[in-house]
Parts: structure tokens; sequence; C-alpha cells
């Protein structure tokens, strides 16, 4: 098949409520850090297939694992069996879990795991109240789309669930209080203190849901401080704390958990995306007794637990382990961010460059000083990079997500890193004309 021929027949197929793209890249096979396309091209991917790749695409030990699976036992239910893969991921989860003796719920996506983190909150508090975050991304289900904070023309469509509120999430570059960095009171902590004077029954709380590092919103990263002022908070009236680890969990940020950056404890973790290294499967961590509040079959799926995908976790997690990725996650990330701020020197369309280990944001402005947005020329930028072969995208419109699997080889992220640096002075020098505009939808 012509890679035109697929996109045609793909919009004829698929609803586009299932889908946002790009560029029209059609995969047929991937390695480590690199994809090839129905017509052999080769591209660098700096996506990571949205933040899944962690170990690599088509990782040698997950490779094994699935196939050895397979041919011993692809399914036997979870739900009223036991089988031993499933248990020995859980086994490993609490291992290797900030949470002390905590009980793991297995599902198929982030969107699922934050379904089931509200569920258990609101049973074991007996409280109906969620706070969340603006501009926060939980998924798609309905639970996890009533606490997703950013602007979702779906919710006006199809409505939600109740009782959730929302607060300014700690953005240092683009303070909401109109603060400088490092000269602020944590006016943000005080916007909270005062909704529950005004507004939201501080008692009535269940859960706060956060996500440590805000990925969809354009990789903000909380400043020092700020999750342990906010956890006195919540302690101070008995709200649990979720945090999303589904984009920024497993090693992504230089730890297993990015909530492990700021010194606190949460209650409920929620993992996907890099999990199952490709394969559906999603986890609910979350301390003990909170996980037994809710009844048999209260949070459940017939597929989950699926002995195929916890294997390819358990290699996923043992990759991770033996090739030492953490510390790898965080000294590339130190290298790629030093040649981003390099970059930014030299180029004026970059107006920040921020993240924890290889999650990090390049953030596009029109101008330094106002920082307003510049979302046609991120779409330039990504399409350029595109065309010189490399697999970008953005957040917020206009933040670049530099996400590689955290196995990239240093000469190919340096090769990443040409490609995009070459792609945005193509941009800021005019050579990228507004034709391009229309291939790129993106968010
Ligand atoms: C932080 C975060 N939470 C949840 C989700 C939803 O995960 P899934 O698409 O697997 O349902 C995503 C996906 O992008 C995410 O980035």
């Amino acid at each position: 098949m012509k890679k035109e021929e697929v996109v045609e027949r793909y919009s004829k197929v698929f609803p586009r409520a299932a889908r946002v793209t790009y560029a029209s890249i059609v995969g047929v096979r991937a390695k480590n850090a690199k994809v090839w396309d129905i017509e052999g091209r080769e591209y660098i991917d700096f996506l990571a297939d949205a933040a899944v790749q962690n170990v690599g695409h088509n990782n040698e030990r997950v490779v094994e694992a699935i196939k050895e699976q397979a041919e011993r036992l692809i399914h036997f239910t979870f739900i009223y069996g036991f089988p031993v893969e499933p248990l020995l991921l859980g086994e490993k989860l609490r291992e290797i879990s900030p949470i002390e003796n905590a009980k793991i719920s297995l599902g198929l996506s982030g969107s699922d795991a934050n379904d089931g983190a509200i569920k258990f909150a609101r049973a074991y508090t007996k409280r109906r109240t969620i706070l969340s975050y603006l501009k926060s991304y939980y998924g798609t289900t309905y639970g996890a789309m009533s606490v997703t904070g950013l602007d979702f023309e779906v919710r006006s469509v199809v409505g939600e669930l109740s009782d959730v509120h929302y607060i300014p999430y700690p953005d240092c570059y683009r303070c909401p209080f109109g603060k400088e960095p490092g000269k602020c009171h944590f006016e943000c902590l005080e916007f909270l203190k005062s909704k529950f004077e005004g507004e939201v029954y501080a008692d009535g709380v269940a859960v706060l849901f956060a996500e440590p590092v805000q990925g969809d919103a354009g990789m903000i990263v909380p400043p020092e401080g700020y999750f342990k002022g906010l956890k006195r908070i919540l302690d101070e009236h008995g709200i649990l704390l979720a945090v999303d680890e589904v984009q920024s969990g497993l090693g992504r940020t230089g730890k297993w958990f990015a909530i492990e950056h700021f010194g606190v404890e949460p209650d409920i973790i929620t993992l996907a995306k890099p999990l199952g290294g490709g394969l559906p499967i999603s986890a609910i961590i979350g301390r003990e007794e909170i996980m037994d509040s809710l009844p048999a079959l209260g949070h459940a799926f017939t597929l989950s637990g699926n002995p195929v995908a916890s294997r390819a976790a358990l290699a996923v997690i043992e990759e991770i382990e033996e090739k030492n990725l953490l510390r790898r996650a965080e000294k590339l990330g130190k290298q790629a961010k030093k040649r981003l701020e390099k970059m930014k020197e030299e180029h004026e369309l970059i107006g920040d460059v921020r993240g924890l280990g290889l999650m990090i944001g390049v953030d596009l402005v029109k101008d330094r000083e106002s920082k307003e947005r510049a979302f046609k020329e991120a779409k330039k930028v990504v399409w350029r990079a595109y065309e010189l072969g490399l697999i970008l995208a953005f957040l917020h419109g206009n933040v670049l997500r530099i996400e590689p699997p955290l196995t990239i080889e240093e000469e190919v992220l340096e090769e990443g890193l040409n490609r995009l640096e070459n792609a945005i002075r193509d941009v800021e020098e005019g050579r990228v004309g507004d034709e391009v505009l229309k291939h790129v939808q993106g968010w």
C-alpha cells in the first residue's frame, strides 16, 4: 500500500474522536529510537511513541518475554483464576513503589487507571468532591475526562462527573498569579486555601489529582517546595493525593516515579503508557486500606492482568533495572537540556526549556517578553522536523515535546537535536510556508 492510500482509508474507517495527527507517518517497523515508514524512510523518534517506549521500540527482552508467554498461555482470566504473571508483576510494582505495603489494581489504559483511582478514593474517604488542576490531562473515559482540566469540547457535549473543582498548576514560566520564579509566596497554595474558605467544603474533598510534571499542559515542572506545602494542606483535611504517573513514571524523569523528586508520599499512583512496552496494561498502586475499600468487582476488567502484557511489563521493569535507565534518563536529560539551552541563546523562537530527565518541553514564543505562544511556528517546526526525519509533537499548541526512549543512543540523540535545530532555523528564516499548516493538527 502507498502512504496516501493508508491515510485516505483511515479517514473512512476511524472517527476523528480516536485520533490527533501531527504528520502522516505510516510506521511499519521500529527499533529502539528509530522508526521506518511504509516507504522505507527512517525517522528518529523524539516522541517515544507518546512516551510509551521508555525501554526502546521492540526491546529484545520485551519481545522475548511476549513470544515465550504467548506460546505458553495468552490468557487465563485474573478475575476468576490465579495466573502467576500478574502476581509477579504486582509484587514487583510493590517493590519499586514509594507507597509502603501497597496493593495493586491492574487495568488496560491510563484512562481506566484514573477512573479506578477516583472510585477507590471516593469509596475509602466516603467523600465525593475531587480537586484537580486546570490544563491537566488524565484520559478519555468518563471519570478521567471529568477530572481533566484541559479545555475539552467533548465535555460540553457528553456531560461529566459532578463535584470536580479545579485549581491552577504551579507554572513558574507563565505564573497564573503574575509572580516571578523565586519571588513568590506560593500564591498557588494560598489560592487553594482560599478556595476552602469560600467555595469548596474541604472536609468533603476525597482526593486531589496531580501530575507530578504536567505533561500535556506543556511539560510544567512545579517549583521545589510546592508538593510539600500542598501535602500539608491536604493532610490537614484528610484529603488523599493521587498522582498520575502515566506519562512521567517508570524512569522517564530519572526516578521510578516523578513524585519522588519532590519528597512527598502519595496515597495513590496511576501508571500505564510505558508499563507494557507497547502492550495495553495499566496499574493503580495505592495504600492497602484504600485499595481494600471497594467491594468485589468494584473495579475489574476481563482482560486485566493479562499474562502476556504482565510478562512484557516485568521485562520493561527488569530492563530499567539492569541497564540502569534511571541514571541514563537523568544523564541524557541533562545533556539534551544543555544543548537546548544553547539553542535558546541562538534562536529567539525558544522562550523556555524545562523538564526533568527525558521529559522535556521547549516552549516556542512569538516574543520573549510577552511569552505569546507561537502556535503556527510550532506546527511548522514539527512539519519540518518530519521532513528532516524526526518524529516530534507539541503540547498546548506550542511546546515541543522531547521524550525519546531512555535507551536512545547518545549519537542518535545528538543527531535528533541537530535535526530539531535545523527545523527551528528553517522556520525562523521563513523557509517553511503557511501551506504546511493544513497538514498538522496536533493539540
Ligand atoms: C498524564 C496522562 N494521564 C493519562 C493519560 C491517558 O492514558 P491512556 O491514553 O493510556 O488512556 C495520558 C495520555 O496521554 C497522560 O499523558
